[in-house]
């Protein structure tokens, strides 16, 4: 064999194709193996045609094809899939060699696989990958996790094939150990769900209480994307109300019954796990297995009436209006998604580069958008900024809007539009600025029906006490333990 590969991939699926397209493309020769041989023939035959392809039939042929350290990645199913490939893979490679998982896996997962592909004497990268098919093409956002001692040797590779900003700066850098990488990649898509559904509240406000065609609302989109709200969903938002099937915008033929492949769950219950109030990203996965329920929706919709009423008022002022709402919550929901993060780097020691994952997500992503700067920005003046709503930028920011978006949650309750991420954001938003909440009365009632004892404002805190509130009880303390 004359030239030996740079890096070999194994799922020739959609995202595999492109991926390699695009190594290509940078001057790279890369080695393909697809369990399903004759996808290997026709891929080399076809769109790789007199390129600088290797195919392999086998995955000792594609790892022998390879360049030392080899490096072997795998873009397959997440899941046990992975796992048995990286079984299959691991008698054919050498020490130092390296095997990347380019899925959608679950951070945990990555964990593992860290530590046990380093205990073959290998290195294991996880790396979340983000763009789709075009972005796969063309240049995609690319967050690596796993060895770090991997990263020198396909730093490269990645950084080249990555998608560009302002300056060339490469939306990929190492994010971390173990499953940083994918972890970052699920925030990602949390924050996917939340961008996706602020934008369809304000679809759905517009379209139902204001009346507004589909002509008007892609002219509000595009109005939108010029300025803050520029991101790549608020311009394909624009570009599905203008695409017509039989002149008839095609939104409105699609059923509004959300598909989801489980990332934005994965993200709840991480939150949850954390401790950690992720509340717009949790509604939108709700809101997504509320739309699921379409038969019972149906129903429900004939017993409970529908009580939408329409708009009175200044139209345009109230399109400014939703502007506001949209760009609040989706302050919040980053703001949240980023102490996510922060409270898992605690918990999983990694040491995560907040400016740095925004400038991974600037470009090339799914929710790659102007809005990111600002965030880098934030961290670049306080990298331990404990929240985004407290940096200037985005104080300011939330308090221009407050007046709109509590005008819009106001009456999109009273119309009877549902709301819950703009509300639930607006609601963490009071919380969050509240100083004294009404825990105080929940302590209480713990305490009440189960001795689980409470802190007092007039001592320090740490010190418990326990209250016989009825006189029945004894002065047993239940053990105190928080989550
Ligand atoms: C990306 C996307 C992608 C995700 C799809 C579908 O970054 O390119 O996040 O990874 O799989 O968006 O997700 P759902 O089916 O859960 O909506």
């Amino acid at each position: 064999m004359s030239k030996k590969a740079d890096i070999g991939l194994i799922g020739l699926a959609v995202m595999g194709e492109n991926l390699v397209l695009n190594m290509e493309s940078k001057g790279y020769t890369v080695a393909v193996f697809n369990r399903t041989t004759e996808k290997v023939d026709k891929f080399v035959n076809g769109r790789g045609a007199n390129k600088n392809f290797i195919g392999a039939h086998s995955i000792k042929e594609l790892v022998d094809s390879l360049e030392k350290p080899r490096k072997v990645m795998m873009l397959v199913k997440a899941g046990a899939a992975v796992d048995a490939l990286i079984d299959q893979v691991i008698p054919h490679l050498e020490e130092g060699d390296i095997i990347i998982d380019g899925g959608n896996s679950h951070y945990p997962d990555s964990i593992r696989r860290t530590e046990y592909v380093e205990s073959k004497g290998l290195l294991f990268v996880g790396s979340g990958v983000s763009g789709g098919e075009e972005g796969a093409l063309t240049g995609p956002s690319l967050m690596p996790g796993g060895s770090p001692a991997a990263w020198p040797h396909i730093k490269d590779i990645f950084q080249n094939i990555s998608a560009k900003v302002e300056n060339g700066v490469p939306c990929c850098d190492w994010v971390g150990e173990g499953g940083a990488g994918h972890f970052v990649k699920m925030v990602h898509n949390g924050i996917e769900y939340g961008d996706m559904q602020i934008i369809s509240e304000a679809y759905h406000i517009m379209k139902e209480y204001l009346g507004m065609t589909h002509k008007e609302m892609h002219d509000v989109f595009d109005e939108w994307n010029k300025g803050d709200l520029d991101s790549y969903l608020t311009e394909i938002t624009r570009d599905i109300m203008a695409y017509e099937e039989d002149g008839e915008p095609l939104v409105e033929n699609i059923l509004d019954a959300a598909g989801q492949k489980g990332t934005g769950k994965w993200t709840g219950i991480t939150a949850l796990d954390l401790g950690v109030p992720l509340t717009l990203i949790g509604e939108s996965v709700f809101a997504r297995c509320l739309s699921s329920q379409k038969a019972e929706r149906v129903e429900a919709a004939k017993v409970l009436g529908s009580p939408i009423k329409k708009f009175e008022g200044d139209k345009q002022a109230f399109i400014n209006n939703i502007k506001d709402a949209l760009f609040a919550s989706k302050i919040v929901s980053y703001a949240q998604g980023y102490v996510l993060m922060n409270e898992a780097a605690k918990e999983f020691g990694w040491d995560l580069n907040y400016g740095g994952i925004a400038l991974m997500w600037r470009g090339g992503c799914i929710i790659r958008s102007v809005f990111l700067n600002k965030i880098k920005d934030a961290f670049d003046k306080n990298p331990a900024l404990p929240n985004l709503l407290l940096d200037s930028y985005f104080t300011d920011k939330v308090k221009d809007a407050e007046q709109g978006w509590r005008n819009v949650v106001g009456q999109a309750v009273i119309a009877g539009i549902p709301v819950p991420t703009f509300s639930s954001a607006l609601s963490y938003y009071d919380g969050y600025r509240t100083e004294k909440l009404p825990a105080n009365l929940l302590q209480a009632q713990r305490d009440y029906f189960g001795a689980h004892t409470y802190e007092r404002v007039d001592k320090p805190r740490g010190e418990f006490f326990h209250t016989n509130w009825t006189g029945r009880g004894g002065d047993t303390a239940s053990t105190t333990y928080d989550v």
